[in-house]
C-alpha cells in the first residue's frame, strides 16, 4: 500500500505495452461472514509470446512480495483454483476477522513481474441479533440481524428461538417482526445464514404481561377445624412476578401480601376469599374460595362392660 507507484509502473511497463499486462479482480471489496469461504474471482493478461513462470497471491506489496501458499496461517485454508493462463481464482475457506487485508494476485513470466493495485479487500464479519431487552405482550417487536459490512454473496437469514430454527421466518430480510408477541415468544434469539455454520450469539427477549391465573391455595390442606391455625397463599403467573397482592373476604379488603394467615380460625371465617395479584401491567383477581370450618363436640362416654368400666372420648366435627 505504501509502494511508491513509480516502482510499480516500472515493474508494469517493463517490456511490450502495458496494455497488455493486467490483473481483473471481479471485486475490489469482499465482505465475508466469518467461518465462511471467500472465492475471490481474478482473470489476467499479458502479452502473447510471454511464458508464466509463476503465478501466486501475496498481501504484502514492496520488496518482497511473500507466497500466501506458504504462509502457515494461510497454506491450510488457501486453494488456487486458477490456471496458469488466465485464471487467477483462490479460494479461502474459514476465514476470521485476522484474515482481513488486501490481498494481489503476482505472476511473473520469463522477462517480466506483474502486481496489479488496488487488489481485494477482505472484510469478515459476525452477526449480531438486535432486539429491545423487554417487550409487553401484545406489543410489535422487530429483531435485526446484522452483519458489520453489507455481505457480498446474497444471504438468506435463518431465525432461532431456544436454538430451534423459526423454519417460517426464510428471508433475504434481515429483519424478524414479531406482530402481537406473546407469552411464547420469549426466549434466546439467534441469526445465521443459510448455508453457513456460524451463528450469532443468543440475545434474550423478555416478554413481560399482566397476572394470569391468579388461584389461591389453602394451607394444612383439607377439613379446617374452629381454632386452627389457617394460611392462604396467592399465586399468579406474571412478568415482571407480582410482589404486591390484596386479599378479600366476603368483598372487603382484609390484608395484603402474598400470604394471608388467619390463627384461631372460628365460624366468623368461613367466607368467600379472593385475592388480588398486581403488577405494573395490571392486576387479576383468582376465583373465590370458600373456608368450610367445622365446629368440634366432645363427646364423653363412661362404658360398663362385663363389670369392666371405659371413658371413651370421640371428637365430632359439625358443618355451621
Ligand atoms: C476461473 O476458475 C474458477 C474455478 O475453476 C471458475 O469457477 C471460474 O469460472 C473461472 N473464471 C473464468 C473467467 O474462467
Ligand atoms: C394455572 O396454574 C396452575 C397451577 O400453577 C397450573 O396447573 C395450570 O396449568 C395453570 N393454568 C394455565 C391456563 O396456565
Ligand atoms: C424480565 O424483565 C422483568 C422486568 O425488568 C424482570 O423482573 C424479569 O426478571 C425478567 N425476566 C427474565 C426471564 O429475564
Ligand atoms: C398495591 O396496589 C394497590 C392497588 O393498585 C395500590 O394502591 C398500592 O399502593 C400498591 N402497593 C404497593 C406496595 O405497590
Amino acid at each position: 500500500m505504501a509502494l511508491p507507484l513509480s516502482l510499480i509502473f516500472l515493474l508494469m511497463i517493463h517490456r511490450g505495452s502495458s496494455a497488455d499486462w493486467g490483473v481483473k479482480y471481479s471485486h475490489s471489496h469482499i465482505c465475508a461472514l466469518k467461518d465462511s469461504s471467500v472465492i475471490m474471482s481474478c482473470t489476467y493478461t499479458y502479452p502473447t509470446g510471454q511464458q508464466i513462470v509463476k503465478v501466486f497471491w501475496t498481501k504484502h506489496l514492496g520488496e518482497e512480495h511473500p507466497d500466501l501458499s506458504e504462509d502457515p496461517k494461510y497454506s491450510q485454508r488457501l486453494q488456487y483454483l486458477g490456471d496458469k493462463q488466465q485464471n487467477c481464482t483462490i479460494r479461502l475457506s474459514h476465514v476470521t476477522q485476522k484474515d482481513e487485508h488486501e490481498y494481489y494476485f503476482r505472476f511473473t513470466t520469463h522477462t517480466n513481474k506483474w502486481i496489479t493495485v488496488p487488489g481485494v479487500t477482505l472484510t469478515v464479519t459476525d452477526l449480531q441479533v438486535e432486539s429491545p431487552e423487554r417487550v409487553t405482550e401484545g406489543d410489535s417487536v422487530r429483531l435485526t440481524c446484522k452483519s458489520s459490512c453489507t455481505l457480498t454473496d446474497r444471504a438468506t437469514f435463518i431465525w432461532y428461538r431456544n436454538s430451534q430454527p423459526l423454519t417460517e421466518r426464510r428471508d433475504t430480510n434481515n429483519e424478524l417482526l414479531l406482530q402481537s408477541v406473546r407469552r411464547e415468544d420469549a426466549g434466546r434469539y439467534s441469526c445465521a445464514l443459510h448455508g453457513h455454520t456460524y451463528i450469532s450469539p443468543d440475545v434474550h427477549l423478555n416478554v413481560t404481561y399482566a397476572p394470569k391465573n391468579v388461584s389461591v391455595s389453602i394451607s394444612p390442606a383439607g377439613e379446617i377445624v374452629e381454632g386452627d391455625s389457617v394460611t392462604l397463599i396467592c399465586s399468579s403467573d406474571s412478568n415482571p412476578p407480582a410482589l404486591n397482592f390484596s386479599w378479600f373476604k366476603g368483598g372487603t379488603v382484609v390484608g395484603s401480601g402474598q400470604i394471608y394467615s388467619i390463627s384461631k380460625i372460628s365460624s366468623d371465617d368461613s367466607k368467600k376469599y379472593k385475592c388480588k395479584s398486581i403488577n405494573e401491567h395490571g392486576e387479576k383477581d383468582s376465583d373465590a374460595v370458600t373456608l368450610n370450618i367445622m365446629c368440634e363436640l366432645m363427646m364423653r362416654m363412661r362404658i360398663s362392660f362385663i363389670g369392666q368400666e371405659c371413658l371413651c372420648a370421640a371428637r365430632l366435627c359439625c358443618r355451621f
